[in-house]
């Protein structure tokens, strides 16, 4: 990767959304799928793939191992081959871009037998350790040794099935562990796994490939380990955080937007809590269709919790609508230990918020106000952005590459909607 060019958006308030929204596949369901490839030397074809600059690092750490990767189609459909894997170290360099490169570390060992993996470091949420995924990988067998930034794993004779019973829910060590067993002898149970839709999603590739996986979506997975993976052409389940994040701007805006698409089962617990708020969600034959009722929006209590709980993901984009609220909410982060970093930009936008450790209390103002914004982490700053859907004036959101990460396209898909939204350089 180049220098990054620090791209800043402006957007105007511009009054209600209305129109149709395209929901791309999952990133963080991509993020996990396209490792898998390693499990096998058959070609894997992903369609429906985001066009993402996540999913380009991605590409460019699989490619350093051997991979053979071709994008087609604009980018929504990625051949890739893992026929020869000629490398078994993954760079700091491209981990340090993104932590989900961690994820390669699994099938390289289940795969390979031995991989040399940089940690990747804390992140702006959070200090993100992989305890969990380095704790299970032993437990299947793996010797791993910590030194100069890097896991040095090794499973010279294999990886056997274990019972794995993790302390806490955690989505990445969950599909770490759920693609090593896949190759592993004899029988693995996950215990206390993640319940994510991108955790099915995966299971549903792996069993394509040829896995013996069940109970996914459930807290207990069973996979029985096979000898070899075969290949397969799987779509990416849509993306459940980009379809919060836009039901939110009609919401916000007091719109009436369609997300097409969107799959109301991927986001229950978000739709309970828009409903208490005032907002309707009603599936249409394309998708989800989102209207605000009567011209106010309802101050509502969040907690963020593992799938099927309120995500994470998406709390600091339900923070925005909330300081547009009548009355006063309480949003409690679970999660991440600092995840409230878009609070002090709302603030320059007039909004009325109270952190105190991970609990943060809004009030709601009649109206927010256009400001030069700073975007801090991914969903951070699409947040900002909603809130500036919704202010008098214009704000300019500052280092959106953050925003590139996860959301394609962003200013196309808004203004198509009627919103005053223009990407300039900086
Ligand atoms: C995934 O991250 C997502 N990323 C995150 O989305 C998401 O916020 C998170 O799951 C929770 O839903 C991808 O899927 C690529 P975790 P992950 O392991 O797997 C702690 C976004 O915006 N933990 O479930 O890294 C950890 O620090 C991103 O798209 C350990 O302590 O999350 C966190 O506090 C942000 N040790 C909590 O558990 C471990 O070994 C949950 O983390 C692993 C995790």
């Amino acid at each position: 990767m180049g220098i990054e060019i620090v791209d800043s958006i402006v957007v105007t308030g511009n009054g209600p959304l209305k129109g149709q929204i395209p929901i791309a596949g999952a990133k963080n369901a991509c993020l996990a799928l396209m490792p898998a490839t390693i499990l096998s030397d058959a070609p894997l074809t992903l369609t429906n793939a985001p066009r993402l600059s996540d999913i380009k690092t991605m590409t460019v750490l699989l490619r350093s191992l051997g991979t053979e990767i071709t994008a087609l189609q604009d980018g929504k459909v990625i051949a890739l081959s893992s026929h020869e894997i000629d490398n078994l170290k993954a760079d700091y360099d491209i981990v340090r871009k993104m932590r989900a490169s961690i994820l390669v570390l699994g099938p390289l060992l289940a795969r390979m037998g031995r991989a040399v993996v940089s940690l990747p470091g804390g992140c702006a949420i959070g200090a993100r350790p992989v305890d969990l995924h380095l704790k299970g990988l032993e437990k299947l067998g793996a010797t791993l040794d910590l030194r100069d930034g890097y896991v040095h794993a090794e499973a010279k004779s294999g990886l056997t099935g274990a019972v794995v019973e993790f302390p806490f829910v955690s989505v990445g060590a969950t599909e770490n562990l759920l693609m090593a067993a896949t190759l592993a002898r004899g029988t693995t149970l996950l215990r206390n796994a993640a319940r994510e839709p991108e955790i099915v999603d995966l299971a549903d590739c792996l069993r394509a490939m040829g896995a013996r996986i069940s109970g996914d979506g459930t807290s207990e997975i069973e996979i029985e380990g096979v000898d070899r993976l075969g290949g397969a052409t799987h779509s990416v389940v849509a993306d459940r955080i980009e379809l919060g994040t836009y039901m939110l701007a009609p919401a916000i805006t007091g719109g009436d937007v369609e997300l097409v698409g969107g799959r109301l089962d991927l986001v229950s617990s978000f739709v309970e809590k828009l409903d208490e708020a005032g907002i309707s969600v009603e599936e249409t034959a394309a998708g989800l269709r989102v209207v605000r009722r009567n011209g106010h929006v309802g101050a509502v209590d969040v907690t963020t919790a593992p799938f099927p709980g309120f995500p994470t993901d998406l709390q600091a984009q339900m923070m925005a609508l909330m300081c547009t609220a009548d009355g006063t909410s309480r949003l409690e982060e679970r999660i991440f230990e600092n995840r409230f970093m878009h609070a002090p930009e709302l603030m320059r936008m007039g909004a009325d918020i109270d952190v105190h450790g991970g609990v943060a209390t809004v009030t709601g103002v009649n109206k927010l106000r256009g400001a030069p914004v700073m975007a801090t982490d991914l969903r951070a700053s699409v947040s900002l952005i909603l809130a500036a859907l919704a202010a008098e004036g214009d704000s300019i959101v500052r280092r959106v590459y953050h925003l590139d990460r996860g959301y394609e396209r962003v200013e196309e898909k808004l203004r198509a909607c009627g919103a005053k939204i223009e990407r300039v350089s900086a």
